[in-house]
């Protein structure tokens, strides 16, 4: 086992009831909150007024920036912190789902340090200080509300990175798994294989570490669980705890203690690039790369797949078994497993191969090269 340190300080408040403990968390800050939304859910869907309504009831004057988009851009963070600079906000609240959340970790942290958005995420320069950041999640997937990353993309640069910070955690968390209930189908899809992903990459990363890995395989063993119910009654309130709980636990630090990096993140690394190039939402990229970048670098994970097939089944499995039982799960819940479903064709396969080459995404553990690129290339 390599050695670790545990720091998670977001208090995290689960439930029904979760709001009724968000005065609590704002009496503790200034008046002015600068509030981040999307485009039109949280309004469309009543969430939008209940946090209003707490802002207003405890005094807080609202500032605030809407219209974040799915694969959320730097442009945007860079406009609200011009908001926040003029306003002199006293803290940030999201309310949304990762793409809203990472948004307002950028804007919060470079509204604090006085920093450029881009220059801190390209780790130019280092931040000091934040301010409080608290979230309303809207959308269990990404785990961002109980970790320090946010991901933007660039595209004067043509890259979609992450950045992590210790000074990103969220103060607090508000997960009411009622505020899930209106997401529709597909994006309840996304959601699951991005939770699913981020156990994957997890696992993939260094460290023996039997009991992080066994934390793997139960949430994908509970995903596969409540996926196919869920999927069949999407306002069930048990069924969405149940995956908001599985999604925060995914990346909160539960299956990465024990390794020397959190995880290895090559497959987000090149999922990334599909969603810079044309939109497609995460959960999508992800269930296409994950299994071509399994087969790709077999001749690198192939007793690690066959471990994790051993604790998924409770018997020998073999690693291309393990694979099958990935991708048949993707299939299942009617995610998409090739490239040409997500609607884009050969050319397209080569312009992404072109940007892999140009870019260089890589695994904080598992190092890929120019040919690894060629056969990803080939399994999508
Ligand atoms: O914009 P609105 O109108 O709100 O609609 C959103 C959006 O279209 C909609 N939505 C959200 N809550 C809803 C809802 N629709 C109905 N009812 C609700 N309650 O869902 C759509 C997708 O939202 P988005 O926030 O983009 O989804 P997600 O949470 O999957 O976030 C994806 C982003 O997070 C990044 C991804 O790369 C991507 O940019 N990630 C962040 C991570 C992190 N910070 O730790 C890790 C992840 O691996 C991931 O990379
Ligand atoms: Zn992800």
């Amino acid at each position: 086992m390599e050695n670790f340190t545990v720091y998670n300080p977001t208090r995290l408040y689960f439930g029904n009831k979760a709001l009724e403990k968000l005065p609590d968390e704002l009496a503790q800050t200034g008046k002015k909150v600068l509030l981040i939304t999307g485009k039109e859910s949280a309004k469309k869907h009543g969430y939008y007024n209940q946090v209003v309504q707490i802002l207003q009831t405890s005094n807080k004057k609202i500032i605030e920036y809407s219209g974040i988009k799915p694969n959320p851009v730097v442009d945007d963070a860079e406009k609200a912190v011009q908001l926040a600079l003029q306003e002199k906000i006293d803290g940030v609240l999201a309310l949304g789902g990762g793409s809203v959340i990472d948004t307002a970790k950028m804007v919060a942290l470079a509204y604090a340090n006085k920093q450029d958005v881009w220059q801190l995420m390209k780790r130019k320069v280092e931040p000091v200080r934040n301010i409080p950041l608290w979230v309303v999640l809207t959308l269990a997937a990404t785990g961002s509300e109980m970790n320090g990353a946010a991901v933007l993309q660039n595209h004067q640069t043509n890259e979609k990175i992450g950045y992590f910070s210790p000074l990103m955690y969220p103060r607090a968390s508000f997960l009411n798994p009622e505020f899930t209930l209106s997401v529709p189908k597909n994006q309840t899809i996304n959601g699951i294989v991005d939770l699913v992903a981020h156990s994957l990459e997890a696992y993939f990363a260094n460290g023996n570490t039997p009991l992080s890995d066994r934390f793997v395989a139960s949430n994908i063993l509970e995903a596969m669980d409540y996926a196919p119910n869920l999927l069949n009654n999407l306002t069930d309130y048990n069924l969405r705890a149940r995956m908001m709980w599985n999604a925060t636990v995914a990346e909160n630090g539960t299956t990465m203690h024990g390794r020397s990096v959190s995880g290895d993140w090559g497959t987000h690394a090149l999922a990334h690039h599909i969603s810079l190039l044309w939109d497609t939402p995460h959960g999508q990229t992800l269930s296409v790369v994950f299994p071509a970048w399994m087969k790709a670098m077999y001749y690198k994970i192939d007793t690690r797949l066959e471990y994790l097939g051993t604790l998924l089944t409770g018997k020998k499995t073999t690693a291309d078994q393990t694979i099958n039982i990935m991708e048949n799960f993707f299939k299942s819940i009617e995610a998409p497993t090739r490239f040409a479903e997500l609607g884009l064709n050969e050319n397209d396969k080569s312009k992404l191969l072109d940007l892999w080459k140009n870019n260089r995404p890589n695994g904080m553990y598992i190092d890929m090269d120019e040919t690894d690129y060629e056969t990803i290339i080939r399994y999508l």
